[in-house]
């Protein structure tokens, strides 16, 4: 492609691009002219930390030199349609297997996090013969029609009315729980309860699957307490129903396990993923299958299809990406660096706007309020996307861009989820930063005025 200067990119970009979930006037997006690791340079050359490894998907950081190097062999393999088999295809699909867990048998490749679980939907109600899906307030699965349906906030309303039969149930939420629970067990009792009573109302044997992301992301981080997962397996295998665990964001190395699930003792039916798949060098997801349902569909028809399934590209970038996880331990480091991270994130907690962190490998969260006493938070909830342009969320986001740490928001809560290839000193650096700018915003516009009067 020829070169285009960044004045003409702008122009271009502004008449030509509709950029998603943002009214389009006003937005200024930036350009990334280099990139290395965990860091990004725009075009007037300002160095950011990318402290969200841009949507969650670079888990391999930036510019990785073994995935620039596989794409110099991209045309070696001959582009395939689905119903061919390839070199690429078959041993992603073996890599992942290997990596799953143990119940896992086959996988059905998409084109990324949404269409992987619509396609889990249609899996489940081929295998169960039911119609009805529960999935949960406070979770995201994507914009298209199913997982848009699926999904458990704001940017769910715009496919409604919804699809017939799409049930939602809480999350464990236990920052902002109803009851002031005494421990975890307390807590997984109750809101299971809740969840065995939904399902009987709503008729145990029409519910083809419950689905769930293992840890919710985008609504902040939501970790399950202590059997609750297990204990929404044994429901479901109690009433026939399975159990569909979605790690388009917490697979592959994110929580410092190769799956979220990897942190509990149960298995699922099935996983849906994409994102750290490929790290986003190419799209790619995929619905992971459990030897059941893979023996269900030796006999009956697969019927459903993408034209790009297995694509060769985004499969061959793949198995490049599960070698890295594997070759630089890339898991086990990110272990070992979200307890450095947990370290430096717990020091917050004493910031009088820090109502609680939540914290799972690299994949964690610093949840904002105006008052730390009635839990008031810095943004009422269903106010993202634009209809809190000029608020308080928008601003500090703004002020930790303007310094060089660079991530987003949903409702109250601020992603922390870097490259997996961070080093301690990086973790430091960028959580200086990060200090340095709550106390900056908390002296100069959240407590700005109580700060005159305390004078
Ligand atoms: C948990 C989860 N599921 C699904 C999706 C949708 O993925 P995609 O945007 O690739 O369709 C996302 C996107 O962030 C996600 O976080």
């Amino acid at each position: 492609m020829k070169t285009i200067d960044n004045q003409k990119i702008h122009k271009l970009d502004h008449q030509y691009v509709l950029h998603s979930w943002a009214k389009q006037k006003g937005i200024h997006p930036k350009i990334i002219k280099k990139s290395h690791g965990i860091y990004f340079w725009d075009e007037g050359g300002k160095k950011y930390y990318d402290m969200c490894s841009q949507l969650v998907y670079l888990n391999v950081g930036h510019q990785h030199p073994k995935l620039i190097e596989e794409f110099k062999h991209i045309g070696e393999i001959p582009l395939a349609a689905p119903g061919f088999a390839t070199a690429s295809k078959a041993e992603l699909a073996r890599k992942i297997i290997e990596v799953a867990p143990r119940n896992m048998a086959k996988v059905f490749f998409a084109n990324g996090g949404a269409d992987s679980n619509d396609h889990a939907i249609k899996i489940a109600r081929m295998v169960t013969g039911r119609y009805k899906v529960f999935s949960r307030y406070r979770s995201y699965h994507g914009a298209t029609f199913g997982a848009g349906n699926l999904s458990g906030e704001g940017r769910r309303f715009l496919v409604e009315p919804g699809i017939p039969g799409f049930i939602k149930f809480e999350t464990p939420y236990l920052y902002r729980a109803p009851v002031d629970f005494k421990s975890d067990e307390e807590a997984t009792a109750f809101y299971l309860n809740r969840l065995k009573n939904q399902m009987l109302y709503e008729g145990p044997d029409q519910i083809a699957a419950v689905f769930m992301e293992t840890i919710p992301g985008s609504n902040g981080v939501l970790i399950p307490p202590k059997g609750y997962m297990e204990g929404v397996r044994k429901l479901c295998d109690q009433f026939g129903i399975l159990m569909i665990c979605d790690e388009v964001m917490s697979g592959f190395g994110r929580t410092g396990k190769m799956f979220a699930v990897d942190h509990y003792d149960f298995e699922p039916d099935m996983i849906t993923f994409a994102k750290g798949v490929t790290s986003g060098y190419s799209p790619l997801g995929g619905v992971m299958v459990s030897k059941t349902i893979a023996a269900y569909f030796d006999d009956h028809v697969l019927m459903t299809g993408l034209t790009y399934s297995g694509h060769t590209v985004s499969t061959q970038i793949g198995c490049a990406t599960l070698d890295i996880y594997q070759d630089e331990h890339l898991i086990e480091h990110a272990e070992a660096m979200g307890e450095v991270l947990a370290g430096r994130l717990e020091r917050l907690r004493t910031y009088q706007s820090v109502g609680d962190v939540r914290h799972i490998g690299l994949f964690a969260t610093v949840e904002l309020v105006k008052d730390k006493k009635t839990k008031e938070p810095i943004i009422a909830y269903g106010m993202d996307y634009g209809k809190d342009k000029a608020g308080l969320m928008a601003k500090f986001i703004g002020m930790l861009t303007e310094n060089g740490f660079y991530t987003y928001s949903h409702e109250s809560s601020v992603m922390i989820a870097p490259p997996l290839v961070i080093t301690e000193q990086e973790i430091n650096e960028a959580l200086d930063i990060f200090e340095r700018v709550l106390s900056e915003f908390e002296s100069t516009v959240l407590f700005a005025d109580q700060s005159v009067i305390s004078k």
